[in-house]
């Protein structure tokens, strides 16, 4: 197996060399206080050596666990939001056929998610897709109290249990969440579910190779063990043994820190394949959590090209000149098409006949990099050899170890998010919860 890839020399006419080579003993120490626990958010470094704790029986068992479900759900439901859905799905997209659901001949259940949005309607069209089929549930909040997936938990489970009856349904719930705390252990524990936990020490957001990512991927048929040992082999080669020319992690989190002070505050992830769509949502909740706050931090933003290139083209190639691209770039697609000749020519496309619609779209994009260059976007780049469930696992665990070290070398902990309770309290203030009773005289005052 190779590495994936990072290339940053298309940063350098924007920012030089040199300066980013500055970065070498801050990106070094940061990485050092990471493997030593000395920075920020040192209560949250579980993610850290994750890959290489994971063990036989651990896989073993949820290998077992989502056998269950593929051999007694036709669908499973993932119930999640944020660091709690995000990773599974950006896996699951990345390695699917872009039709699945479609597919007369699958051999995995259909994964749908729920509780990534109060959505009335989507909740209501789960429910009468669900209805007489047979589903399972895998319900994941590290709190155990969240209100989004807890309310379709809240649902699903009794849709679940009036179409199996109680004893039957129990056994098609897993529940992943905290050892010990949240309404979600304490009904996980009342009905007897299969469990799995969440460490103390492990963000949402960092979660994906815990069993918030490893089961539903799991159950999706793919498999954990090559996404796991990808991690590992990121995990070794970007560890503090790994000089920081060498080091992927640390040069993003290095290029991307100098950009940033160079006025560059939007960091656009871009990919050429529709599949890793969600790998940038997943992508864009890590570094958004985790750097933006102290009013400071890159904005994270996402394109899909070709397809954005005809939405967003015109502002990335004109707009306000404070942005910089990140490209994650497949060398080898799955699978080959190549263009028919066409006696007509028509649409005069005969001048592709025999090409791959692959080397099209390395085309497009290589033809985007040169015009963004010139239009004043620097360019990062990362090389996935294939997409599959090895490169997947480097990809993540590279992005979550740049993420740390970038966090730090801003000066912010990259392991909190204390901006997000403040819609939930307003929210609740409105919903009359109870013990927010002066919040909602207070939120009632300014309507
Ligand atoms: O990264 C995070 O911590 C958040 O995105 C959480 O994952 C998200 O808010 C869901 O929280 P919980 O798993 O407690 O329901």
């Amino acid at each position: 197996m190779q590495n994936i890839k990072l290339t940053i020399d298309k940063a350098f006419g924007f920012v030089s060399k040199e300066s980013v080579t500055g970065y070498k003993s801050t990106a070094s120490a940061a990485n050092k206080a990471l493997h030593e626990g000395t920075g920020k958010g040192n209560d949250f470094l579980g993610w850290l050596n994750l890959p290489t704790s994971i063990d036989e029986a651990h896989l073993a068992d949820v290998e077992n666990t989502a056998k269950i479900l593929r051999e007694n759900c036709e669908v499973v439901v993932v119930i999640g939001i944020g660091g709690s859905y995000l990773g599974a799905k950006a896996v699951i997209d990345a390695l699917s056929n872009s039709f699945d659901w479609l597919q007369s001949d699958r051999k995995a259940p259909v994964i749908v998610y729920a509780g990534q949005n109060i959505g009335e309607d989507y909740l209501y069209e789960l429910q009468e897709l669900l209805k007489n089929k047979k589903f399972g549930i895998i319900s994941i909040s590290k709190s155990g109290t969240t209100t989004e997936p807890a309310l379709a938990f809240r649902l699903l489970k009794t849709q679940l249990e009036q179409q199996q009856g109680k004893e039957a349904a129990k056994q098609l719930i897993v529940a992943v969440t905290d050892k010990a705390r949240g309404a979600l252990r304490t009904l996980a524990v009342q009905e007897g579910y299969k469990t799995y936990v969440i460490e103390d020490n492990i963000g949402g957001r960092y979660s994906v190779l815990s069993p918030v990512g490893l089961l539903p991927i799991a159950v999706a048929g793919f498999d954990i063990r090559q996404l796991v040992q990808g991690a590992v082999s990121m995990e070794k080669l970007c560890g503090t043994d790994t000089p920081f020319e060498d080091n992927p992690a640390a040069q993003y989190a290095a290029v991307r820190n100098e950009l940033y002070k160079s006025g560059k505050k939007i960091e656009i992830l871009v990919n050429y394949h529709p599949k890793l769509h969600f790998v940038s949502e997943w992508w864009k909740q890590l570094y958004g959590e985790s750097e933006g706050k102290d009013n400071l931090g890159i904005f994270p933003a996402a394109v899909d090209f070709t397809t954005d290139l005809h939405s967003m083209g015109q502002w990335i190639q004109e707009g306000e000149r404070t942005i910089f691209e990140t490209v994650i770039s497949v060398q080898e697609s799955n699978h080959k098409v190549l263009v028919p000749s066409d006696t007509a020519n028509l649409d005069g496309l005969n001048f592709l006949a025999g090409k791959r619609v692959d080397e099209v779209n390395k085309m497009a994009e290589l033809g985007t990099l040169l015009a963004h260059i010139d239009g004043g976007v620097p360019n990062l780049k990362i090389e996935l050899p294939k997409l599959n469930e090895f490169y997947l696992g480097q990809l993540l665990y590279f992005f979550e170890k740049a993420c740390g070290i970038s966090g730090y070398i801003l000066g912010v902990n990259p392991f909190d998010q204390p901006g997000v309770e403040a819609y939930k309290k307003n929210m609740f203030a409105l919903l009359e919860k109870p013990g927010f009773e002066e919040a909602t005289k207070a939120i009632k005052a300014r309507l």
